[in-house]
């Protein structure tokens, strides 16, 4: 069977980055969306934190999607039309496609074209026999990911934990958005991060080589770079701890001192140890994703853990 590759562009508005990040530093709580850590550098530190061995989630995932594999093809059956949003270095839908019986095509949609273009690549090379094609949007206008046209049965798989850097009720409005996509019977598969230890989840966004920092950072490199600003490497330092009232990691970048600048014509103040908050990774019980997947119109769900339990994938059917 011939190849067949496209790149779909739906233009996700990264026009927005600079309007969001002055409404967001001129909030009270100053903060910067998560979305907007994948440019070319931060989509390669990703995957450089995906490698680490105190970043247990990827790992944890990639095990259950090896080991697992004939039992979560046969869920997920055969035919089917394989979609993944937020698909990064695409991996995981290689892996995800070796599982299934006559895929009829996978779609990888990400924001960040970088990554398509290499995600598609790989998965030319490793699946050269299935149907692929990329679609650069924002995965959280679901309008707009309704109108992509899957061949078929229609699967979805929300890998990566990418769930829980969405706030509670968009992780809501998000998997609601998924199964008005889906027709009965159809699959909706999500990997999910599990509440644990702190100190095990704590480590994961500290690293000792610093990668999980310059990620972080990095969004001020990304701000110097459209802005035309001039911040300083040490102006900021990486900060990530577990709170376990709201159950998620926060990730900050706090100010090591008094300093304001001139973002896009705007005068930004910072105090010492003021924080941008950067980032949150919400951690689940296997309970609450079911009561989340059935909120939503799921039934019939089939559970996989990783050998330490440290990680959940869940196959939902609408
Ligand atoms: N699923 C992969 C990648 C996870 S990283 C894995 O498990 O390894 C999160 C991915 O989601 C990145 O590739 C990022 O570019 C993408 N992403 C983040 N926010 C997005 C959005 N709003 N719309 C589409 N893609 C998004
Ligand atoms: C992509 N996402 C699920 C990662 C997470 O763990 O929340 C992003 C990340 N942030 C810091 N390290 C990795």
């Amino acid at each position: 069977m011939q190849n067949s590759y496209e790149i779909i562009d739906l233009k996700p508005r990264l026009s927005d980055f600079k309007k969001d990040v002055i409404n967001g530093l001129l909030s009270e709580n100053k903060w910067i969306s998560p979305k907007f850590f994948y440019d070319r550098t931060g989509s390669e530190l990703f995957e450089e934190i995906t490698k680490l061995d105190e970043y247990y989630p990827t790992r944890a995932e990639l095990e259950i999607l090896k080991d697992k594999a004939s039992e979560i093809g046969e869920v997920i059956g055969k035919d089917v039309s394989l979609t993944e949003f937020g698909s990064g270095n695409g991996k995981k839908s290689v892996l995800l496609a070796k599982c299934l019986t006559n895929p009829r095509e996978v779609i990888l949609v990400d924001i960040s074209m970088d990554a398509l273009k290499d995600a598609l690549k790989r998965f030319g090379m490793e699946c050269p026999n299935i149907p692929a094609k990329a679609v650069c949007a924002d995965y959280t206008a679901i309008d707009v990911m309704s109108s992509i046209k899957m061949a078929g049965r229609k699967a979805i798989v929300f890998l990566g934990s990418t769930i829980g850097n969405m706030e509670p009720a968009d992780q809501r409005s998000f998997i609601a958005g998924c199964r008005k996509i889906l027709s009965d019977g159809e699959t909706f598969t999500i990997g999910a991060d599990l509440k644990k230890n702190p100190e095990v989840i704590e480590r994961a966004y500290n690293d000792s080589k610093g990668i999980t920092a310059m990620f972080n950072l990095n969004l001020i490199a990304r701000i110097n770079l459209e802005f035309g600003t001039n911040i300083p490497p040490d102006a900021f330092r990486h900060y990530a701890f577990y709170n376990s009232n709201e159950g998620r990691v926060e990730m900050h970048l706090i100010s090591t001192r008094d300093q304001s600048y001139n973002v896009g014509g705007i005068t930004i103040r910072f105090r010492e140890g003021e924080s941008i908050h950067t980032e949150n990774s919400y951690k689940f019980s296997i309970s609450e994703l079911k009561a989340m997947l059935r909120e939503a119109g799921f039934s019939e769900t089939s559970v996989w853990k990783d050998s330490r339990d440290l990680y959940a994938l869940i196959t939902a059917v609408a």
